[in-house]
Protein backbone atom coordinates (compact mmCIF):
# COMPACT_ATOMS: atom_id res chain seq x y z
CA UNK A 1 0.00 0.00 0.00
CA UNK A 2 1.25 3.41 -1.06
CA UNK A 3 0.89 6.30 1.79
CA UNK A 4 2.92 8.86 -0.16
CA UNK A 5 5.30 8.03 -3.35
CA UNK A 6 8.24 6.90 -0.81
CA UNK A 7 6.23 5.58 1.81
CA UNK A 8 4.92 1.95 1.54
CA UNK A 9 2.72 0.20 4.41
CA UNK A 10 4.09 -2.86 5.01
CA UNK A 11 2.37 -3.92 8.32
CA UNK A 12 0.34 -7.02 9.10
CA UNK A 13 -3.19 -7.86 11.01
CA UNK A 14 -3.91 -10.41 13.41
CA UNK A 15 -7.31 -12.36 13.91
CA UNK A 16 -6.03 -14.75 16.04
CA UNK A 17 -5.37 -12.87 19.37
CA UNK A 18 -7.62 -13.63 21.83
CA UNK A 19 -6.77 -10.55 24.28
CA UNK A 20 -4.45 -8.13 23.02
CA UNK A 21 -1.89 -7.34 25.42
CA UNK A 22 -3.41 -10.18 27.79
CA UNK A 23 -6.54 -8.05 28.38
CA UNK A 24 -8.19 -6.37 25.93
CA UNK A 25 -10.93 -8.39 23.62
CA UNK A 26 -10.22 -7.03 19.70
CA UNK A 27 -13.04 -8.43 18.21
CA UNK A 28 -12.00 -6.53 14.54
CA UNK A 29 -8.61 -8.10 15.40
CA UNK A 30 -5.49 -6.22 15.56
CA UNK A 31 -3.05 -4.53 13.13
CA UNK A 32 0.69 -3.97 13.51
CA UNK A 33 2.00 -1.41 11.26
CA UNK A 34 5.72 -0.85 9.63
CA UNK A 35 6.66 1.30 7.43
CA UNK A 36 8.85 1.58 4.36
CA UNK A 37 10.91 4.71 3.22
CA UNK A 38 12.25 4.41 0.30
CA UNK A 39 14.94 7.29 -0.63
CA UNK A 40 18.64 7.55 -1.57
CA UNK A 41 18.95 5.39 2.20
CA UNK A 42 15.66 3.37 2.69
CA UNK A 43 14.40 3.10 6.40
CA UNK A 44 12.00 0.82 8.00
CA UNK A 45 9.75 1.78 10.54
CA UNK A 46 9.33 -0.56 13.33
CA UNK A 47 8.57 -4.56 12.57
CA UNK A 48 5.47 -6.30 13.83
CA UNK A 49 4.44 -9.50 16.58
CA UNK A 50 5.62 -12.87 16.91
CA UNK A 51 4.06 -15.20 14.53
CA UNK A 52 3.67 -12.28 11.78
CA UNK A 53 7.49 -11.77 11.15
CA UNK A 54 7.67 -14.52 7.77
CA UNK A 55 4.59 -12.79 6.36
CA UNK A 56 5.88 -8.83 7.09
CA UNK A 57 9.74 -9.79 5.64
CA UNK A 58 7.60 -10.91 2.97
CA UNK A 59 6.01 -7.88 2.41
CA UNK A 60 8.99 -6.19 3.19
CA UNK A 61 11.01 -7.96 0.24
CA UNK A 62 8.18 -7.22 -2.11
CA UNK A 63 8.36 -3.75 -1.21
CA UNK A 64 12.13 -3.17 -1.63
CA UNK A 65 11.88 -4.46 -5.02
CA UNK A 66 15.46 -6.40 -4.90
CA UNK A 67 16.65 -3.12 -3.08
CA UNK A 68 18.49 -3.59 0.32
CA UNK A 69 17.26 -1.76 3.59
CA UNK A 70 19.77 0.74 5.53
CA UNK A 71 18.00 1.24 8.83
CA UNK A 72 15.66 -0.24 11.15
CA UNK A 73 14.18 2.72 13.19
CA UNK A 74 12.41 1.29 16.42
CA UNK A 75 10.17 3.66 17.89
CA UNK A 76 8.78 1.62 20.67
CA UNK A 77 9.91 -2.03 22.30
CA UNK A 78 6.66 -3.63 23.00
CA UNK A 79 6.85 -6.95 21.73
CA UNK A 80 3.99 -6.02 19.52
CA UNK A 81 6.59 -4.12 17.34
CA UNK A 82 9.87 -5.30 18.28
CA UNK A 83 9.64 -9.30 18.52
CA UNK A 84 11.17 -9.31 14.36
CA UNK A 85 13.62 -7.15 15.40
CA UNK A 86 16.37 -10.26 15.23
CA UNK A 87 14.49 -11.86 12.29
CA UNK A 88 15.17 -8.71 10.55
CA UNK A 89 19.08 -7.96 11.32
CA UNK A 90 19.78 -11.82 10.31
CA UNK A 91 18.34 -10.93 6.69
CA UNK A 92 19.75 -7.79 6.55
CA UNK A 93 23.10 -7.54 8.07
CA UNK A 94 24.34 -4.51 6.26
CA UNK A 95 21.77 -2.66 8.32
CA UNK A 96 21.45 -0.64 11.30
CA UNK A 97 19.26 -0.24 13.96
CA UNK A 98 17.92 3.00 15.12
CA UNK A 99 16.55 3.77 18.53
CA UNK A 100 16.69 5.66 21.84
CA UNK A 101 19.14 4.43 24.86
CA UNK A 102 16.34 3.24 26.63
CA UNK A 103 15.10 1.05 23.86
CA UNK A 104 18.63 -0.65 23.30
CA UNK A 105 18.66 -1.55 27.06
CA UNK A 106 15.34 -3.26 26.92
CA UNK A 107 16.17 -4.96 23.66
CA UNK A 108 19.07 -6.72 25.76
CA UNK A 109 16.76 -7.52 28.40
CA UNK A 110 13.96 -9.21 25.93
CA UNK A 111 15.87 -10.52 23.35
CA UNK A 112 19.56 -10.94 24.66
CA UNK A 113 21.28 -8.75 21.64
CA UNK A 114 21.26 -4.74 21.61
CA UNK A 115 23.58 -4.61 18.48
CA UNK A 116 26.47 -2.84 20.33
CA UNK A 117 28.41 -2.41 16.95
CA UNK A 118 25.65 -1.65 14.64
CA UNK A 119 23.42 0.87 15.86
CA UNK A 120 22.44 4.65 16.17
CA UNK A 121 21.58 5.49 18.99
CA UNK A 122 18.79 8.79 19.06
CA UNK A 123 17.46 11.38 21.32
CA UNK A 124 15.14 14.53 21.05
CA UNK A 125 15.72 16.54 18.24
CA UNK A 126 18.17 13.80 16.81
CA UNK A 127 17.94 13.64 12.58
CA UNK A 128 18.67 10.68 10.20
CA UNK A 129 18.86 12.19 6.61
CA UNK A 130 17.80 9.36 3.50
CA UNK A 131 18.09 11.47 0.77
CA UNK A 132 15.11 13.70 0.28
CA UNK A 133 13.65 12.79 3.52
CA UNK A 134 15.20 13.15 6.96
CA UNK A 135 14.06 11.82 9.77
CA UNK A 136 13.76 13.58 13.28
CA UNK A 137 13.12 12.10 16.68
CA UNK A 138 10.86 13.15 18.82
CA UNK A 139 10.79 11.83 22.52
CA UNK A 140 7.82 10.70 23.54
CA UNK A 141 8.44 9.13 27.59
CA UNK A 142 5.05 7.23 28.51
CA UNK A 143 3.39 7.15 25.33
CA UNK A 144 2.87 4.77 26.98
CA UNK A 145 6.41 3.07 27.27
CA UNK A 146 9.85 5.02 28.96
CA UNK A 147 11.46 5.04 26.01
CA UNK A 148 9.34 5.31 22.82
CA UNK A 149 10.39 8.31 20.22
CA UNK A 150 8.42 9.28 17.28
CA UNK A 151 9.35 10.55 14.39
CA UNK A 152 9.06 12.77 11.96
CA UNK A 153 9.59 13.19 7.84
CA UNK A 154 9.55 16.38 6.89
CA UNK A 155 9.61 15.80 2.86
CA UNK A 156 6.38 13.80 3.00
CA UNK A 157 5.30 15.81 6.41
CA UNK A 158 4.49 12.81 8.36
CA UNK A 159 4.07 11.52 11.87
CA UNK A 160 5.36 8.31 12.58
CA UNK A 161 3.13 8.14 16.07
CA UNK A 162 4.02 4.96 17.35
CA UNK A 163 1.53 3.92 19.89
CA UNK A 164 -0.19 7.54 19.87
CA UNK A 165 -3.31 7.73 17.52
CA UNK A 166 -3.37 3.86 17.52
CA UNK A 167 -6.34 1.68 17.39
CA UNK A 168 -8.01 -1.53 18.01
CA UNK A 169 -8.85 -3.62 14.52
CA UNK A 170 -7.39 -4.95 12.19
CA UNK A 171 -7.00 -3.39 8.61
CA UNK A 172 -8.77 -5.32 6.59
CA UNK A 173 -12.07 -5.35 8.15
CA UNK A 174 -14.19 -1.79 8.30
CA UNK A 175 -14.84 -0.51 11.80
CA UNK A 176 -18.50 -0.07 11.44
CA UNK A 177 -17.68 2.75 14.21
CA UNK A 178 -15.34 4.48 12.82
CA UNK A 179 -12.35 5.59 14.60
CA UNK A 180 -13.31 7.20 17.96
CA UNK A 181 -14.60 4.27 19.39
CA UNK A 182 -11.87 2.13 19.07
CA UNK A 183 -9.33 4.81 19.40
CA UNK A 184 -10.82 5.52 22.57
CA UNK A 185 -11.02 2.14 24.09
CA UNK A 186 -7.25 1.92 22.98
CA UNK A 187 -6.51 5.10 24.67
CA UNK A 188 -8.27 4.91 28.20
CA UNK A 189 -7.16 1.50 28.27
CA UNK A 190 -3.32 1.27 27.51
CA UNK A 191 -2.37 5.49 27.30
CA UNK A 192 -5.30 6.82 29.59
CA UNK A 193 -2.83 7.06 32.70
CA UNK A 194 -0.29 9.39 30.83
CA UNK A 195 -2.43 11.94 30.22
CA UNK A 196 0.04 14.81 30.99
CA UNK A 197 2.83 12.84 28.88
CA UNK A 198 0.63 12.78 25.76
CA UNK A 199 -0.08 16.54 26.46
CA UNK A 200 3.41 17.32 26.12
CA UNK A 201 3.71 15.17 23.18
CA UNK A 202 0.95 17.37 21.40
CA UNK A 203 2.50 20.76 22.02
CA UNK A 204 5.78 19.15 20.13
CA UNK A 205 3.61 17.98 17.65
CA UNK A 206 1.90 21.26 17.08
CA UNK A 207 5.27 22.65 16.16
CA UNK A 208 5.29 20.53 13.27
CA UNK A 209 3.58 21.03 9.71
CA UNK A 210 1.83 17.41 9.80
CA UNK A 211 -0.26 16.05 6.89
CA UNK A 212 -0.70 12.24 7.53
CA UNK A 213 -0.09 9.88 11.08
CA UNK A 214 1.33 6.57 10.74
CA UNK A 215 0.84 5.21 14.16
CA UNK A 216 1.54 1.21 15.15
CA UNK A 217 -2.05 0.47 15.22
CA UNK A 218 -5.07 1.17 13.25
CA UNK A 219 -5.76 2.94 9.93
CA UNK A 220 -2.67 5.91 8.61
CA UNK A 221 -4.85 9.37 9.53
CA UNK A 222 -4.77 11.25 6.61
CA UNK A 223 -7.36 14.89 5.62
CA UNK A 224 -8.69 17.01 8.28
CA UNK A 225 -6.37 15.77 11.11
CA UNK A 226 -7.87 18.54 13.56
CA UNK A 227 -10.67 16.20 14.24
CA UNK A 228 -7.96 13.40 15.86
CA UNK A 229 -5.73 15.55 17.47
CA UNK A 230 -9.07 17.72 18.89
CA UNK A 231 -10.62 14.14 20.48
CA UNK A 232 -6.67 13.26 21.89
CA UNK A 233 -6.31 16.84 23.48
CA UNK A 234 -9.64 16.03 24.75
CA UNK A 235 -8.75 12.78 25.95
CA UNK A 236 -5.55 13.68 27.34
CA UNK A 237 -6.56 16.37 29.61
CA UNK A 238 -9.36 14.51 30.82
CA UNK A 239 -11.70 16.78 29.62
CA UNK A 240 -15.58 15.86 29.15
CA UNK A 241 -15.68 14.96 25.78
CA UNK A 242 -19.51 14.16 25.94
CA UNK A 243 -22.20 15.19 28.17
CA UNK A 244 -23.95 12.08 29.34
CA UNK A 245 -24.29 9.67 32.26
CA UNK A 246 -22.51 6.42 32.71
CA UNK A 247 -24.57 4.00 35.36
CA UNK A 248 -22.00 1.25 36.26
CA UNK A 249 -23.41 -1.57 38.27
CA UNK A 250 -22.66 -5.09 39.66
CA UNK A 251 -26.14 -7.07 41.08
CA UNK A 252 -26.01 -10.10 42.41
CA UNK A 253 -30.03 -10.88 42.22
CA UNK A 254 -31.26 -8.16 40.13
CA UNK A 255 -32.31 -5.54 42.44
CA UNK A 256 -29.31 -3.08 41.76
CA UNK A 257 -29.84 -4.07 38.51
CA UNK A 258 -33.46 -2.72 38.50
CA UNK A 259 -32.73 0.37 40.68
CA UNK A 260 -29.61 1.00 38.00
CA UNK A 261 -32.35 0.20 35.14
CA UNK A 262 -34.91 2.78 36.72
CA UNK A 263 -32.51 5.50 37.18
CA UNK A 264 -31.81 5.49 33.65
CA UNK A 265 -35.40 5.23 32.81
CA UNK A 266 -35.40 8.36 35.08
CA UNK A 267 -32.70 10.35 33.23
CA UNK A 268 -33.69 9.28 29.77
CA UNK A 269 -37.35 10.37 30.81
CA UNK A 270 -35.43 13.96 31.64
CA UNK A 271 -34.09 14.39 28.58
CA UNK A 272 -30.69 13.71 29.88
CA UNK A 273 -28.13 13.65 26.05
CA UNK A 274 -27.02 10.08 26.91
CA UNK A 275 -27.77 7.05 29.56
CA UNK A 276 -24.86 4.31 29.15
CA UNK A 277 -26.02 1.36 31.43
CA UNK A 278 -23.08 -1.09 32.13
CA UNK A 279 -23.38 -4.41 34.00
CA UNK A 280 -19.70 -4.49 34.95
CA UNK A 281 -19.72 -8.45 35.59
CA UNK A 282 -20.85 -9.17 32.26
CA UNK A 283 -20.08 -6.17 29.84
CA UNK A 284 -16.30 -4.79 28.57
CA UNK A 285 -14.83 -3.51 31.14
CA UNK A 286 -12.11 -1.46 29.11
CA UNK A 287 -15.68 0.43 26.96
CA UNK A 288 -16.93 0.98 30.68
CA UNK A 289 -13.72 2.52 31.35
CA UNK A 290 -14.28 4.53 27.73
CA UNK A 291 -17.36 5.88 28.45
CA UNK A 292 -16.18 6.56 32.30
CA UNK A 293 -13.59 8.94 30.82
CA UNK A 294 -15.99 10.30 27.67
CA UNK A 295 -18.62 11.42 29.80
CA UNK A 296 -19.01 14.18 32.36
CA UNK A 297 -21.28 12.00 34.91
CA UNK A 298 -20.70 8.87 36.68
CA UNK A 299 -23.17 6.70 38.84
CA UNK A 300 -21.65 3.41 40.52
CA UNK A 301 -23.93 1.57 41.89
CA UNK A 302 -22.93 -1.89 44.01
CA UNK A 303 -24.40 -4.38 46.80
CA UNK A 304 -21.87 -4.84 49.59
CA UNK A 305 -20.08 -8.00 49.26
CA UNK A 306 -17.90 -9.06 52.49
CA UNK A 307 -18.02 -5.66 53.82
CA UNK A 308 -16.44 -4.03 50.62
CA UNK A 309 -18.40 -3.74 46.87
CA UNK A 310 -18.86 -6.17 44.83
CA UNK A 311 -15.22 -7.53 42.82
CA UNK A 312 -15.86 -6.47 39.64
CA UNK A 313 -16.94 -2.71 41.01
CA UNK A 314 -13.48 -2.50 42.90
CA UNK A 315 -11.68 -3.49 39.90
CA UNK A 316 -13.51 -0.89 37.67
CA UNK A 317 -12.80 1.82 40.06
CA UNK A 318 -9.23 0.57 40.54
CA UNK A 319 -9.20 0.93 36.69
CA UNK A 320 -10.30 4.54 36.82
CA UNK A 321 -8.39 5.85 39.31
CA UNK A 322 -5.20 4.60 38.26
CA UNK A 323 -5.27 6.32 35.24
CA UNK A 324 -5.83 9.57 37.04
CA UNK A 325 -9.98 9.80 36.47
CA UNK A 326 -11.02 13.83 37.74
CA UNK A 327 -13.33 16.30 37.28
CA UNK A 328 -16.39 14.73 36.98
CA UNK A 329 -19.83 14.27 38.75
CA UNK A 330 -20.02 10.91 40.66
CA UNK A 331 -23.18 9.69 42.36
CA UNK A 332 -23.19 6.23 44.19
CA UNK A 333 -26.60 3.92 44.82
CA UNK A 334 -25.61 1.06 47.40
CA UNK A 335 -27.52 -2.00 48.52
CA UNK A 336 -26.85 -4.01 51.43
CA UNK A 337 -29.02 -6.46 53.49
CA UNK A 338 -27.80 -5.53 56.64
CA UNK A 339 -24.67 -3.56 56.83
CA UNK A 340 -24.79 -1.45 53.70
CA UNK A 341 -21.68 0.12 53.37
CA UNK A 342 -20.73 0.22 49.32
CA UNK A 343 -21.41 3.75 49.06
CA UNK A 344 -18.45 4.51 51.39
CA UNK A 345 -16.26 1.89 49.84
CA UNK A 346 -16.71 3.22 46.62
CA UNK A 347 -15.84 6.98 47.70
CA UNK A 348 -12.68 5.99 49.42
CA UNK A 349 -11.72 4.07 46.61
CA UNK A 350 -12.01 7.16 44.84
CA UNK A 351 -10.01 9.29 47.18
CA UNK A 352 -6.82 10.37 45.24
CA UNK A 353 -9.09 11.55 42.48
CA UNK A 354 -9.01 15.12 42.03
CA UNK A 355 -11.68 17.63 40.79
CA UNK A 356 -14.74 15.15 41.53
CA UNK A 357 -17.69 16.77 42.98
CA UNK A 358 -20.11 13.77 44.79
CA UNK A 359 -23.86 14.06 43.88
CA UNK A 360 -26.85 13.82 46.22
CA UNK A 361 -28.26 12.03 47.80
CA UNK A 362 -27.22 8.79 48.38
CA UNK A 363 -29.45 5.87 47.14
CA UNK A 364 -29.41 3.34 49.85
CA UNK A 365 -31.10 0.17 49.26
CA UNK A 366 -31.73 -2.23 52.09
CA UNK A 367 -31.90 -5.89 49.22
CA UNK A 368 -34.89 -4.35 47.34
CA UNK A 369 -36.06 -0.84 46.12
CA UNK A 370 -38.99 0.47 48.49
CA UNK A 371 -41.20 3.64 48.49
CA UNK A 372 -37.89 5.66 50.40
CA UNK A 373 -35.41 4.18 47.69
CA UNK A 374 -37.50 5.27 45.12
CA UNK A 375 -37.73 8.39 46.22
CA UNK A 376 -34.01 9.06 46.34
CA UNK A 377 -33.64 7.35 43.05
CA UNK A 378 -35.97 10.27 41.83
CA UNK A 379 -33.91 13.25 43.73
CA UNK A 380 -30.69 11.73 42.21
CA UNK A 381 -32.01 11.69 38.69
CA UNK A 382 -33.56 15.43 39.35
CA UNK A 383 -29.93 16.50 40.89
CA UNK A 384 -28.48 14.41 37.91
CA UNK A 385 -30.34 16.10 35.07
CA UNK A 386 -32.98 18.21 36.36
CA UNK A 387 -36.19 18.76 34.36
CA UNK A 388 -36.22 21.34 31.70
FE1 LIG B 1 1.53 -1.32 20.44
FE2 LIG B 1 2.71 -0.19 23.38
O1 LIG B 1 2.64 -1.38 21.94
Amino acid sequence: MEITKDIRYIGVNDHQVDLFEGQYAVPLGMAYNSYLILDDKIAVMDTVAEGFTHAWIEKLTVALGGRKPDYLVIQHMEPDHSASIGCFMHTYPQATIVSSAKAFTMMKNFYGEDYADRRIVVGEKDTLPLGKHTLTFVAAPMVHWPEVIVTYDDADKVLFSADGFGKFGALDREDPEGWACEARRYYFGIVGKYGAQVQALLKKAAALDIQIICPTHGPVLTGDLSYYLNLYNIWSSYGVESEGVVIAYTSVYGHTKAAAEELAAKLEARGCPKVSLTDLARDDMPEAVEDAFRYGTLVLASTTYNAEVFPPMRTFIEHLAERGYKNRTVAFIENGSWAPMAAKVMKGLLEGCKGLTFAEPTVRILSALNAESEAQLEALADALCPRG
